[in-house]
């Protein structure tokens, strides 16, 4: 079974090709060729995602990022230069040339930016018709938790359920209690900015690049470095850890980013020194971090969980990922810890394709085929 996937739900343009099978016990799963084409670039002059931009640039990169995939599996011979076109001329053509070998597309339906889930879903539509290949329409949040099912030795990691994830990335924040996959209940989230966007909200404030995960937790580790080796004064910043005390699974995150703002408003600008700024990473990474592993081990222990699932952008935090295994060691033992390889951790098809892989019944009529950007795992 050889899946293309596209996914566009952000502002990374993902395509992969993968087979996969589920005969008797043994459940395989290669990667053919995959990539990501990022628009990071594009959008870090304007301090964010601007959707409008991201939609063109996902139209322009998407004919482009099909051939790439095609030729690298060895699904398209090298020659081809129809690609070169646009959706709307590429229609025609594509009915000109040898249909690949592909028995299902995939695609993000949702949660997502609408304008940029549309051009994925139109194009998958398009490539749908044209080849006449069925379409499976996958939830961007499930591909987030089952991105730790992907291995490199060709076999889909084993689960042991009931298990309890943390899903964090740019758009969302959310603890997801699974039964079994397909079987999902959101049991907490941000009842604001999600904790990706509080990274990048609160690097932006410090004039550090967007994405602001990656800048603050490069300046948090520098900071981390100076501390343990040499006897730097440290400036006393103290951060809030909203929410922390609650007895719920929700989360806040938009009272960092103002107190983060206040702070530097203040601060006196011959004090905002790099040392300053390397601190002041330092201790929003880490209230980011004790929030989140307090209530994911609170949940853990309360719904009796045998696995833990970190997954999403903010998932390939370094110190998240090591934090969270070390709190676990300590405070409930016996509960296995999945986290996806760094680069499935970030937007990526090949998570679309093997969750698409997990629902080869549930195909959709194109013409019903919508882009949800509000989808909510576990309603549908
Ligand atoms: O999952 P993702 O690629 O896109 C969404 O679905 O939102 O997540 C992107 C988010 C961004 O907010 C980015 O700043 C954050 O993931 N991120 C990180 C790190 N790498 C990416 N946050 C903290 N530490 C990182 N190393
Ligand atoms: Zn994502």
């Amino acid at each position: 079974m050889k899946i293309l996937s596209i996914e566009t739900s952000c502002d990374d343009t993902c395509l992969s090709i993968t087979e996969g099978s589920f005969s008797g016990k043994e459940k395989k799963f290669k990667i053919l060729s995959e990539k990501v084409s990022s628009q990071i670039e594009i959008h870090r002059k304007w301090g964010g995602i601007y959707p409008t931009l991201a939609k063109r640039e996902h139209q322009k990169n998407l004919p482009t990022v099909l051939k790439e995939v095609l030729e690298s599996s060895g699904l398209l011979e090298k020659s081809s230069k129809i690609f070169k076109k646009n959706l709307k001329e590429i229609s025609d053509l594509l009915k000109k040339i040898k249909k690949p070998e592909i028995d299902i597309i995939a695609v993000t339906k949702g949660p997502g930016l609408e304008p940029c889930l549309w051009v994925g879903i139109n194009f998958a539509k398009t490539l749908s018709k044209c080849w006449d290949i069925p379409i499976i329409p996958v939830d961007h949040i499930e591909s987030h938790i089952l991105a730790s099912l992907i291995s490199e030795n060709g076999k889909i990691k084993k689960i042991e359920f009931p298990a309890l994830s943390l899903v964090v990335s740019g758009g969302h924040t959310q603890l997801v209690l699974i039964k079994n996959i397909g079987e999902y209940k959101i049991i907490g989230e941000t009842r604001d900015d999600a904790a990706g966007e509080c990274f990048d909200k609160t690097a932006r404030i410090l004039g550090l690049d967007y994405p602001g995960g990656p800048a603050i937790a490069h300046l948090a580790e520098q900071w981390k470095n100076k501390i343990s080796t040499t006897n730097t004064q440290i400036e006393e910043i103290k951060l809030p850890r909203p929410m922390i005390n609650q007895k719920n699974y929700d989360f806040s995150f938009s009272g960092l980013k103002t107190a983060v703002l206040y702070k530097f408003k203040k601060t006196p600008k011959s004090k905002k020194t790099k040392k300053y700024i390397q601190a002041m990473c330092f201790e929003i990474q880490q209230s980011i971090i004790d929030v989140l592993l307090k209530k994911t081990i609170r949940a853990a222990k309360n719904y009796k969980v045998k696995s833990i699932i970190l997954g999403g952008g903010v998932a390939s935090n370094k110190e998240l990922r090591e934090q969270l295994k070390k709190r676990m060691e300590e405070k409930i033992e016996g509960i296995k810890y999945y986290v996806p390889e760094k680069k499935y951790c970030t937007d990526n098809a090949v998570m679309t394709a093997i969750t698409a892989l997990h629902h080869l019944k549930d195909t959709e009529d194109i013409e019903e085929l919508k882009a949800e950007s509000n989808l909510r795992i576990g309603k549908h």
